[in-house]
């Protein structure tokens, strides 16, 4: 089996990682000559939307999956006439942008805070009266890592704020004062069966996500079920094949949906060491068609991002319990470099492992 990638970041290199030991082999379309995922696996040197590229892509691979959600998805439907393209291009369509995204939240029932779609500085006056503040404008598209975002605190001037999205179709929303950030992931193979993971809780800095700890601590079964229910309906109406994530924010005993990605996750890296079967080889097993792994978790783990620096590997590695992953990327302030992985049978362990790491992390090496 031969599995195409659009996309050849770590994402991707982590798929192929966990795919080859199963017999599959890869083929990456990814611009960029240096992509991470290129030491693993063919190499399709085209723009996402290139049709002779696509058709390069389709005809040496039996399925074609991807692994960020800004791929044109135009260009996944072109390829979905030659070749199936999993998780479907629906999904793809429905994460790219906020508005359908949301519309795809509330159309299954899923709770979100309030928001309104911005298309002018006039619309964002207007929709702040609405939503409230304090509020966060983002970008409809083409946002990640925070970027395309800006927090509205007061209104004193709609147009300077509009402005400062450089006046893209963006939404606005209210900001949520939660008491943590979690995530769900789940897996839905072919014929529908469906897996997940614990929750997992999310610590963002600027944005961008800086640490995850696997399972969430606190957890009631009654969240782990509301989390799981959410999940399975957007898989469900999508006819989903892969692996999904959900970003929630908790308040209360409540969930709300931030976003979802349809694809491996950064907040599920911690699953290489820490389950039984890693997000990136269910996510291989789904798409090719093969049974799913058990999602049974090993311990207590942490997952902390390497972003703009990558530390010591000898010091890294002296502390018990860590995994280290370099994705061979060009250093650039607040980039994803790579990421850590610390495991322990005791969560106070864990903890006392993660501090050191802490103190290891964002100092060049
Ligand atoms: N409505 C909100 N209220 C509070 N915090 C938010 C809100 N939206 C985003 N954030 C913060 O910003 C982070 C990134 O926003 P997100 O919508 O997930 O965009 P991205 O696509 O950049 O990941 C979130 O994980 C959260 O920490
Ligand atoms: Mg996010």
């Amino acid at each position: 089996v031969r599995v195409g990638i659009l996309g050849g970041g770590q994402l991707g290199r982590m798929l192929a990682l966990a795919g080859i030991p199963l017999g599959i082999g890869f083929d990456v379309l990814e611009p960029g000559p240096d992509a991470p995922a290129a030491a693993l696996a063919r190499h399709v040197v085209a723009d996402y939307d290139d049709p002779e590229g696509l058709r390069r892509l389709a005809a040496a691979c039996d399925v074609v999956t991807y692994e960020f959600e800004n791929v044109p998805v135009d260009a996944a439907r072109a390829l979905a006439r030659d070749v199936p393209v999993l998780p479907p291009p629906d999904a793809l369509e429905a994460a790219q942008d906020r508005r359908t995204e949301k519309a795809l939240f509330d159309r299954v029932g899923i709770p979100v805070h309030r928001y309104a779609t911005v298309a002018s500085a006039k619309e964002l006056a207007d929709a702040l009266e609405h939503v409230g503040l304090p509020a966060i404008l983002k970008t409809r598209r083409a946002g990640y890592d925070g970027k395309g975002q800006v927090v509205v605190r007061g209104v004193d001037d709609p147009a300077e704020v509009w402005g400062r999205v450089g006046g893209e179709p963006s939404i606005v929303e209210s900001l949520v004062d939660f008491d943590r950030e979690l995530s769900i992931l789940g897996v839905r193979s072919g014929v529908g069966e469906i897996r997940f993971y614990p929750l997992i809780e999310n610590h963002h800095r600027a944005g961008i996500l800086r640490l995850s700890l696997a399972p969430a601590p606190a957890v009631t079964a009654a969240l782990q079920a509301a989390a799981e229910a959410a999940a399975a309906r957007v898989m469900e109406e999508l006819g989903y094949v892969g692996v999904l994530a959900i970003e929630l924010f908790q308040v209360g005993d409540r969930l709300l949906a931030n976003e979802m990605a349809p694809r491996v996750h950064n907040s599920g890296h911690w699953t290489i060491e820490g389950a039984e079967t890693s997000q990136f080889e269910q996510h291989v097993r789904a798409v090719a068609g093969l049974p799913l792994g058990s999602t049974a978790v090993r311990g207590y783990s942490a997952m902390l991002n390497l972003l703009g620096t990558t530390p010591d590997s000898t010091a890294v590695l002296s502390i018990p319990g860590v995994h280290l992953h370099v994705y061979g990327k060009a250093p650039r302030p607040g980039r994803k470099l790579g990421h850590v992985t610390v495991r322990a049978d005791d969560p106070m362990d864990l903890r006392d492992r993660i501090a050191l790491l802490e103190r290891l992390i964002d100092r060049p090496g």
